[in-house]
């Protein structure tokens, strides 16, 4: 199977490359990414050399190179986009362009240029809101709360409406929060790993007690193929792994594994429009497509902080202050 793979040099674009080159040996990989914000070529070093392997400097709006590249391949896989909420309240434009201007795009390729293709959209569980109780399920209507939740919602809207009316081999994911090796420095594990590091405070919005359901990278990649295979035209499939835990336990352990003082814990203004809670319910992934998480929650937290201690070399490029910054939707460079 040849698979056209969008942001492939991001935090779960290139983890979903070394998976599928490691577990199918018969698979071709084409991995498309304009080396935005989140694209690290590191993240493939060793990779590359992969004959399977192809790799195209090309952003996803580019609608001739995308017409070009789904004509080659029997699935795209779209990870692409821009990832970071409090980015999408600065500059809330460029979520609308690449997230959802881009998945239009490869939509509009498939639907004109290889009508066959299978297509993944790899959502979000944030596309739903806040879920002040229970648990969210596919059937769960959208509700997005900020503009990157809302540019993802609409991708989605797109992709199933395609489904419905063209009848093309569509298919939804929707996950909760990864963690793992190679995640850029401003997200909140690595973040809180670096700046301990250099015992500086680490910034928690409002009092950390936002909950976030969280997922290890190579189970999402595992959940990803599995839909690939198996999953159903026109269906979501929401992918958790019930790790549910407030902001700042998961700070608490890391600054614990560290033996760095919890007094690093700064409270910082709130995000404005900060969903207090996520959480997926994941039965039908679970029963319809037999896919179960893998990874325990303690010990990949455990080993990705390992991770991050022997690859400082990967980190210290991206370290930057802005990046580290404790509440960047605020600071002047990003409005
Ligand atoms: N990280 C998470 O916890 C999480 C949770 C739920 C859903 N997701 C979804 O998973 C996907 C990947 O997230 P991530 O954390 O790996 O992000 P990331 O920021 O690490 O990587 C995104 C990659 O997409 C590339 N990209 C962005 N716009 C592009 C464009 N127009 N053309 C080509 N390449 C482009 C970037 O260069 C980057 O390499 C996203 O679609 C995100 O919405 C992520």
């Amino acid at each position: 199977m040849k698979v056209l793979v969008t942001g492939g040099l991001g935090f779960i674009g290139s983890s979903f490359c070394r998976y599928m080159l490691t577990e199918h040996p018969d698979c071709e990989l084409i991995n498309i990414d304009k080396i935005g914000i989140g694209a690290n070529p590191a993240n493939l070093q060793g990779v590359d050399n992969d004959k399977r392997y192809t790799f195209i400097k090309g952003d996803i709006c580019n609608p001739q190179l995308i017409n070009r590249l789904v004509h080659q391949v029997d699935a795209v896989i779209n990870i692409a986009a821009e990832t970071h909420v409090d980015r999408s309240i600065s500059d809330p434009n460029v979520f609308l362009q690449n997230n959802t201007v881009g998945t239009f795009t490869i939509l509009e390729a498939i639907r004109r240029h290889n009508h066959k293709a299978r297509f993944i959209q790899v959502s979000t569980d944030e596309v739903y809101g806040e879920a002040l109780t229970g648990s969210f399920t596919e059937n769960t209507p959208p509700k997005p709360s900020n503009p990157y939740s809302a540019s993802k919602a609409a991708a989605d809207m797109f992709a199933l409406s395609y489904q419905r009316t063209y009848g093309l081999n569509i298919t939804l994911t929707r996950c909760t929060n990864n963690f793992g090796p190679y995640q850029l420095p401003e997200k909140l594990i690595p973040k809180t790993i670096i700046r301990a590091l250099r015992d500086l405070p680490i910034p928690l919005y409002g009092k950390g007690q936002n909950i976030r359901d969280w997922l290890y990278v190579t189970d999402h990649c595992c959940a990803i193929n599995t839909v690939l295979k198996d999953g159903k035209p026109g269906e979501i499939y929401n992918i958790s792994a019930s790790n549910e835990i407030p902001n700042i336990e998961i700070v608490k352990k890391i600054l614990t594994q560290l033996k760095k003082p919890q007094t690093l814990i700064t409270f910082v203004e709130d995000r404005p429009g900060h969903d207090l809670r996520y959480s997926l319910d994941s039965q039908k992934i679970q029963t319809q497509l037999n896919w179960k998480p893998k990874a325990g929650f303690e010990d990949s937290l455990t080993s990705t902080v390992e991770w991050y201690l022997q690859n400082e070399r990967w980190w210290t490029p991206f370290a930057t202050d802005v990046i580290l910054h404790p509440t960047p939707w605020r600071i002047g460079g990003l409005h």
